[in-house]
């Protein structure tokens, strides 16, 4: 596989991955390790699997230096199985917690966990433009409440908290679009979790950490899969699991550490992030940030055009020079640029050299 036949690509995910993963799954594809097929192709009771599950599993505790005291999981449904999957564990019957609605995704965690338990909203941006995220104080802890749930960064909107509030009681994370992008304060949290399609992996897949002593407490009947203890007590491999997306997961995971973990991708992200919000602040309002800067995303960076239909050029002008999925979700429109983990330093110079010569061409 050659690197520059690949694009540049700014998905929100699914998105890029590690060349030198993809290159890997390639070699292993017919032949892993000598088994003489792939490992999509193996049982997941063979050895082969077994391995590479166990591996992802320690990789991930590794990486994201998980207590002892918190259980990893393994889980298909993606995130959104955990909008209404958290509660349903977390939360016994009457038992209540509050959910912040930051944009589109908080939402969506509200309105299934709704379904579920009588949850309430515990912030919501009264201006409607889901351009910040709130301080800690403005989040309504009502009592009895068992945790607050929080989305870290929220992908549509591009915006993020630049610290997650440290609240009084537990918060819960869905850290789809910033999962292992920063190290993570376990202390404050009882659970996160998040889809591994943005900057872990493959789709299929979404990895749940939770603290154990908050397992078996929620009293109700649960299907089996919809309970938490049936894939602790079985490592995530109570049924057949996603594994080409855990497969996968496990080479980005090592591909990290070898990389320097956490505190590298902290750093990375800030430099690509902030090459892009400059090219923003320093084209004299010619393109715009809709967020507020303290709360703008590291990952999801959105900006504006001084019209639509320079948008639309924009894009497709830069879908012909090698920059695709620039797009702004369909909802918001603009443009917005993804810069997660494995997208390398070059895509992002790329990006802003070309929006100094549209900006020149057009203004
Ligand atoms: C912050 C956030 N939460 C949840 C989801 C839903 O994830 P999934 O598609 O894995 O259900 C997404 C998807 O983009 C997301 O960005």
């Amino acid at each position: 596989m050659s690197e520059s036949t690949r694009v540049h690509n700014f998905c929100a995910g699914p998105c890029t991955l590690p060349v030198p993963v993809l290159e890997e799954i390639r070699d292993e594809l017919l032949d892993f390790h000598g088994t003489g097929m792939s490992i999509i192709e193996a049982s997941h009771r063979a050895s082969a699997y077994d391995a590479v599950h166990m591996s992802a599993l320690a990789d991930f505790r590794l990486l994201a230096d998980v207590p002892d005291d918190f259980v990893i999981l393994f889980l298909q449904g993606g995130a959104s199985l955990q909008f209404a999957q958290v509660p349903m564990n977390l939360l016994a019957d009457g038992e209540t917690a509050g959910y912040v609605n930051t944009g589109t995704w908080g939402k969506k965690a509200l309105g299934d966990a709704l379904r579920v338990s009588p949850v309430y909203e515990a912030w919501s941006d009264a201006t409607g433009a889901f351009d910040h995220m709130p301080a800690s104080e403005e989040i309504e802890i009502r009592d009895g409440s068992r945790y607050i749930h929080l989305t870290s960064n929220e992908t549509i909107g591009g915006i993020r908290f630049a610290e997650l509030p440290t609240l009084r009681v537990p918060t819960v994370v869905d850290m789809s679009s910033d999962f292992l992008s920063r190290p993570i304060n376990w202390s404050a949290h009882d659970l996160v979790y998040g889809g591994a399609q943005k900057n872990l992996g493959p789709a299929g897949l979404a990895v749940v950490v939770v603290r154990r002593d908050r397992l078996s407490h929620h009293g109700r009947s649960l299907a089996s899969y919809l309970d938490y203890t049936t894939h602790e007590a079985s490592n995530s491999m109570a049924n057949t699991p996603p594994m080409f997306a855990i497969y996968v997961m496990g080479k980005v995971l090592r591909w990290m550490r070898a990389e320097g973990g956490l505190g590298i991708f902290e750093n990375r992200a800030a430099e690509r992030s902030s090459l892009v919000y400059n090219a923003v602040d320093e084209s004299n309002g010619w393109y715009t940030c809709p967020v507020d800067e303290a709360s703008r995303s590291l990952m999801n960076i959105v900006f504006r055009l001084p019209t639509e239909e320079l948008e639309k050029r924009f894009v497709a002008e830069a879908d012909q020079a090698g920059m695709v999925n620039l797009e702004g979700h369909r909802s918001v429109g603009g443009i917005r640029a993804s810069v997660y983990n494995a997208l390398p330093l070059a895509s992002v110079h790329t990006l802003i050299d070309f929006m100094e010569q549209f900006r020149s061409a057009n203004s």
